[in-house]
């Protein structure tokens, strides 16, 4: 696969006034996102939730690309059109989650490690071959007493930078996630030394392992307060600090970076991509690769009655697809 294929279907990914729909919860995840809404965490009702999510009428107007589930990437709809099918009809890229989850770090209490290298690169050709072109892979790093410790963001560092190689090598869009955690009671300043350490860990860990950036997406945790911090930060603080750490550690030649959302508001995750994109113009595009702010509303709805409620949830993705895009061009108007 040449540089120049990969770069495109990076810039793809991040073209203007489009984002990501991550739709990847393995099935513990989406179990319990189920359980919070009262539906069975059958395969069925995975499938179906997932086919809502993907037919979503015009999602391609704002949605470049969509992260699925090993489970869900060999799915099709109720019709038997294989997902990937109707997402090429749609403009909207194949992706793929490719990691194994996190593990606890043996010798570091409270600090966890991404597993999922062994067998990867096999992995990555079938994917390849199923239609994926990107692929992401998470590590957690959670702020605490004393953590995260240096070898923890090492280790994360590494195996992110041994994934995006072997995709690379395989064809796909390595999206690089190294989530800083906003659970705890840490305020922004230190989510933001927390964060900027490690990117610099990440980004030369990359160099090291040959990753060529202009083939690889950052996936972004924003800069936040802890969850249960007595301060809360406004919409503008987060956005400042957001973009000053990014530009202190993230090389310009990346195509693009994109955020998830890791439990804050719907309507917060809008508010801070906008702020961001209003404060630029930045080295990189700013958008979005939102899982639960993305999808709460709908899923929601379509618990109030799986059989009724398709159309009306898919208006509510539709719709929080047209904020975050709008968003992503500094121009939702709240
Ligand atoms: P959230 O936006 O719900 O944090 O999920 C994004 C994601 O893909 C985390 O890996």
């Amino acid at each position: 696969m040449s540089i120049e294929q990969l770069a495109e279907t990076a810039q793809a990914m991040v073209a203007a006034g489009k984002g990501i729909i991550a739709i990847d919860e393995s099935n513990n995840t989406i179990a319990k996102r189920f359980a919070g809404v009262g539906i069975e965490n059958s395969e069925e009702n995975r499938r179906a939730y997932r086919e809502l999510l993907l037919t979503t009428p015009n999602l391609g107007q704002y949605i470049s690309g969509a992260i699925l589930y090993d489970e869900t990437i060999r799915q099709a709809t109720r019709a038997g059109v294989p997902f990937t099918r109707i997402m090429a009809d749609n403009g909207i890229i194949p992706g793929i989650k490719v990691d194994k989850g996190p593990q606890p770090l043996a010798g570091f209490p409270g600090e966890v490690v991404t597993e999922g290298l062994d067998g990867l690169r096999e992995r990555l050709q079938e994917y390849y071959k199923l239609g994926a072109r990107f692929a992401k892979w998470r590590a957690v790093i959670n702020i605490g007493d004393d953590i995260p410790s240096g070898t923890c963001i090492e280790a994360n560092s590494h195996a992110l930078a041994r994934y995006a190689a072997l995709c690379q090598e395989c064809g796909l869009v390595p999206m690089v996630e190294p989530e800083v955690l906003m659970d705890g009671s840490h305020d922004i300043e230190t989510c933001y030394e927390v964060t900027e350490v490690v990117l610099r860990s990440l980004f030369d860990a990359l160099y090291q392992q040959s990753v060529m950036l202009e083939g690889t997406i950052l996936k972004a945790s924003m800069v936040l307060p802890g969850k249960d911090s007595d301060e809360q930060a406004s919409v503008d603080e987060v956005a400042e600090s957001t973009l000053m750490c990014l530009k202190s550690t993230v090389p310009a030649i990346l195509p693009g970076i994109v955020f998830l959302s890791g439990g804050q508001s719907d309507e917060d995750a809008t508010a801070h991509l906008d702020a961001m994109n209003r404060l630029g113009p930045n080295p990189w595009p700013l958008s979005f690769s939102y899982g639960r702010a993305m999808q709460s509303a709908a899923l929601k709805l379509w618990s109030q009655d799986l059989a009724n409620n398709v159309a009306k949830a898919q208006e509510t993705v539709f719709a929080r697809a047209k904020d975050n895009g709008l968003a992503a061009l500094g121009k939702w108007d709240k």
